[in-house]
């Protein structure tokens, strides 16, 4: 556990952390060591559910439970194949909080109310947060354009104004976040705290192949870490690598086909009989909002990642990633994040103080 806990928010009242800092749920990175790392240094960590094969959530939560005494939370989104799965899961276990993008109907998320449960979607634009906040949610977590994974248009700086504006909910500020100096300066915005994922995936906990981990750390340029839509159809954030151009110099027919092999992978993997496959692609269309192409394009995404983060192939495969990644350079322990965070926050903001009235 890091030493004194400065603040006091209505993010960590409401989710019984230490500190107003929160770990983003990150398919292939945010497992059980990475959560139960974070969690035990005073944050709040979210375990990835949508990386999670069927039949292994429970085993997952099982695994935080058995490494950390403290709260924690669970990712996932209406379509991943065991969506049901990790519902039931949640519930079971009564985790502290649940996150979502893509989420469930609002039967379900007071399902998770009326079990104590916090709901905590993430939104990229001001218009997801009202809708959220009206399906239930209990805190709201925007995440500015230069945030990794999927990602929205707007910057975190505009974006969290045009939600402290149109909610009242507690709201969390992600995309951009590595150390208190956003802590600082989001707490002064009137953020209930920050939620960071790529700073996590550069951590000494983090479970990211040592190969993909060094080209985060020499990724230096912002700009070359940058939104496409040839992944899975939907913007989201990369590090610039071959496999990115191999992508994107496909032509879309072929990268269908590619998708169609991704396809019939990930079925076999997950256990789905050709019915089952067709029944979530038949509710991605109807709900995910993304269109045919994007439809039938989302099983490149979990493939390729995978061969990224897991395996190591940084040039086959894809490294999602936050721009901040660029500013980062090393890794550091979870305990040593946090509390350096939390401790230079706090340092800024007595100096912000100390400008009022011209006493600095
Ligand atoms: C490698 C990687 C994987 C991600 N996977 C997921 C995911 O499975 N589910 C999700 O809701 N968000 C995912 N995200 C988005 C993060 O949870 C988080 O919102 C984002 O990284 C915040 O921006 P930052 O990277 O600038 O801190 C992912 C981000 C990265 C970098």
């Amino acid at each position: 556990m890091t030493g004194g806990a400065p603040f006091s928010t209505p993010l960590t009242q409401a989710l019984g952390c230490r500190h107003p800092v929160v770990q983003t749920a990150m398919g292939w990175v945010a497992g059980a060591g990475l959560v139960a790392a974070t969690t035990e240094a005073g944050g709040f960590g979210f375990l990835a559910a949508a990386s999670i094969p069927s039949g292994q959530v429970d085993g997952a939560i099982r695994a935080v439970r058995a490494a950390t005494g403290g709260p924690f939370g669970v990712n996932f989104h209406m379509l991943q194949a065991n969506a049901d799965e990790v519902i039931e899961a949640v519930l079971r276990h009564r985790v502290r909080a649940v996150s979502y993008g893509r989420g469930p109907d609002a039967a379900t998320i007071r399902r998770f109310r009326e079990a104590g449960i916090l709901c905590m979607p993430t939104v990229g634009a001001v218009k997801h947060a009202v809708k959220a906040v009206e399906l239930g949610a209990d805190i709201v977590t925007v995440q500015g354009a230069e945030g990794g994974g999927h990602t929205g248009a707007v910057p975190t700086t505009l974006l969290l104004s045009q939600v402290l504006d149109a909610v009242k909910v507690p709201v969390v500020a992600a995309g951009g976040f590595h150390d208190g100096r956003g802590l600082a300066a989001a707490l002064a915005w009137g953020a209930a705290g920050i939620a960071m994922g790529t700073r996590f995936l550069l951590t000494t906990e983090s479970p990211v192949h040592p190969d993909a981990l060094a080209v985060y750390l020499r990724a230096g340029d912002p700009g070359a870490i940058r939104v496409t839509t040839a992944v899975d159809g939907l913007p989201q954030r990369f590090i610039e690598t071959a496999g990115l151009h191999r992508l994107e110099g496909m032509g879309l027919p072929a990268r269908l086909a590619a998708s169609l092999r991704h396809a019939l992978a990930y079925g076999r993997a997950s256990g789905l009989t050709l019915p089952g496959m067709l029944r979530l692609a038949w509710r991605s269309a109807v709900t995910g909002g993304a269109g045919f192409a994007a439809t039938v394009m989302a099983p490149n995404l979990p493939r390729l990642v995978e061969r990224g983060l897991q395996g190591g192939d940084v040039a086959g495969g894809l490294l999602p990633s936050g721009q901040v990644a660029a500013l980062i350079g090393r890794l550091e322990s979870c305990e040593a994040l946090i509390g350096r965070i939390v401790a230079e926050a706090a340092a800024r903001l007595d100096a912000a103080q100390a400008l009022k009235g011209g006493q600095a």
